[in-house]
């Protein structure tokens, strides 16, 4: 039985929430594996919307089980919000486990967060604020309180009387004014222990198990490949591994079994945050993408997303990095109405031409793109385009056709997924 991971090939917010969704229908697990509550992931039920941070997106299917794997850091008060609000709105959310081994976003993470971004000037990614650097900072240098800390009340006590006094210092010093209430810190967060505890427990263990049942595993990563700390934009990316093998060592796996490994790439590139950026685009088409993607506004931060044209060196390096045998490609909707619409073949610098995407960000800023044109689509309502994706590839417009056999052609991997629009119906097998 295949489990198959989805990545995102480019700056996160490729649809993954929908595409995930999607195929969370055949899937008993669907598990998170890196990232944290800087994840948005919008998914569509009817007329209702949901946006996920912490909870994977098989939570409102009943019969799906959904894990938090040891990979992922989680803010508790955020992860409970999410929970009590999917709640009221009918879902009961039984479906749900929490490694021990995965690490908490305490509010002194935050605090740095911003404090970082700051004194980072140039530097700076333009985060989320979620906390999410300085908890993986944390977890990397051995300051970190896991769920199973959180939940032992005597352990919980011992490690914030130590750590508490020395994040004060890091505070200070880097020139915040905040105050760490250590006594009010552990009352607050002994609440969460109790009120999450039911869910924690060994998730490696029970995905080991869950595989010899041959249950069908989802992984569902966040963000996205070029925001990888180690493949992506450096330092202008995440603090997590967001690369498909990310998910063996995120959920306690063996690789052996991650035999499925599907990108889901936007048709054009969008991202929030800093970075060069060689496909941006200004004026009226990233005004139409902006305002046609209707969701190109972070969904995390609510931030105006940047814009730019699909770029296949980019997604050549997610083909590599991630081992991808199959790809979804989403918004193919969101470019309708352009009279021509471009694909980035390769970057021209310094009198050359780069068909690999560079680890300098000098050299990135220096990159400017070549391009092949295809002739646009029509903008059809959202109507026409449900209807053509009950019929499938075949009844897509000639030219997104055309635009989707370039893009399969130059990557040599097969597009399996293609979404054209926002609901759970406007996503077709291809
Ligand atoms: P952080 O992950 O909050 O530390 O932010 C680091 C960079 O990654 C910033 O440029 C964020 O805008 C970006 N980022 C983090 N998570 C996501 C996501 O889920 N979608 C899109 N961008 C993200
Ligand atoms: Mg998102």
């Amino acid at each position: 039985m295949p489990a198959t991971v989805a990545v995102g090939c480019q700056f996160g917010d490729e649809g993954k929430g929908k595409i995930i969704d999607f195929l969370a229908a055949d899937a008993d697990v669907v598990v998170r594996f890196q990232g944290g509550a800087n994840a948005g992931h919008t998914v569509q039920v009817g007329d209702e919307l949901y946006a996920f941070h912490l909870l994977p997106s098989g939570v409102l299917r009943n019969r799906t089980m959904n894990v938090i794997g040891n990979g992922v850091v989680i803010d508790p008060e955020q992860l409970l919000k999410e929970i009590d609000e999917t709640r009221a709105r009918g879902h009961p959310v039984k479906n749900l486990r929490i490694s021990d081994r995965a690490h908490v976003v305490m509010p002194y993470h935050k605090v740095l967060d911003g404090l970082e971004e700051k004194l980072k000037g140039g530097l700076g990614a333009g985060t989320t604020l979620r906390g999410i650097g300085p908890a993986f900072e944390d977890k990397v240098g051995r300051f970190g309180i896991r769920m199973c800390d959180l939940i032992d009340p005597e352990t919980r006590r011992a490690k914030l009387k130590t750590i508490v006094p020395i994040k004060q210092r890091v505070v200070d010093v880097f020139g915040g004014s905040e105050r760490i209430d250590a006594e009010a810190l552990s009352t607050e967060y002994e609440a969460y222990g109790k009120r999450l505890a039911p869910f924690v427990g060994d998730t490696s263990a029970w995905l080991d198990d869950a595989i010899k049942r041959r249950k069908r595993i989802l992984f569902e990563g966040a963000q996205g490949t070029h925001l990888c700390i180690d493949h992506g934009l450096y330092p202008f990316g995440t603090s997590s591994d967001c690369v498909a093998g990310a998910a063996a060592v995120g959920a306690g796996v063996g690789p052996q079994h991650l035999t499925d490994i599907l990108g889901v790439a936007k048709a054009f590139t969008s991202r929030v945050g800093a970075g060069p950026f060689p496909t941006e685009l200004e004026g009226p088409i990233a005004e139409h993408l902006r305002e046609r993607g209707g969701g190109e506004y972070g969904t995390t931060t609510r931030r105006p997303r940047r814009v730019g044209w699909f770029d296949l060196v980019m997604l050549r390096m997610a083909v590599r990095v991630n081992g991808l045998t199959r790809l979804a490609l989403t918004k193919l909707d969101v470019l309708g109405g352009l009279e021509r619409v471009r694909v980035c073949i390769g970057y021209r610098h310094d009198g050359g031409v780069l068909r690999e995407f560079p680890a300098s960000m000098r050299v990135l800023a220096d990159c400017a793109p070549m391009y092949r044109e295809f002739l646009g689509w029509p903008d059809l309502p959202e109507e026409e385009w449900i209807r053509i994706a009950t019929r499938g590839r075949r009844a897509l417009p000639e030219t997104t056709r055309r635009y989707v056999a370039f893009v399969e052609s130059q990557l040599k991997v097969p597009v399996r997924v293609l979404s054209v629009g926002r609901s759970r119906a406007a996503t077709m097998g291809a």
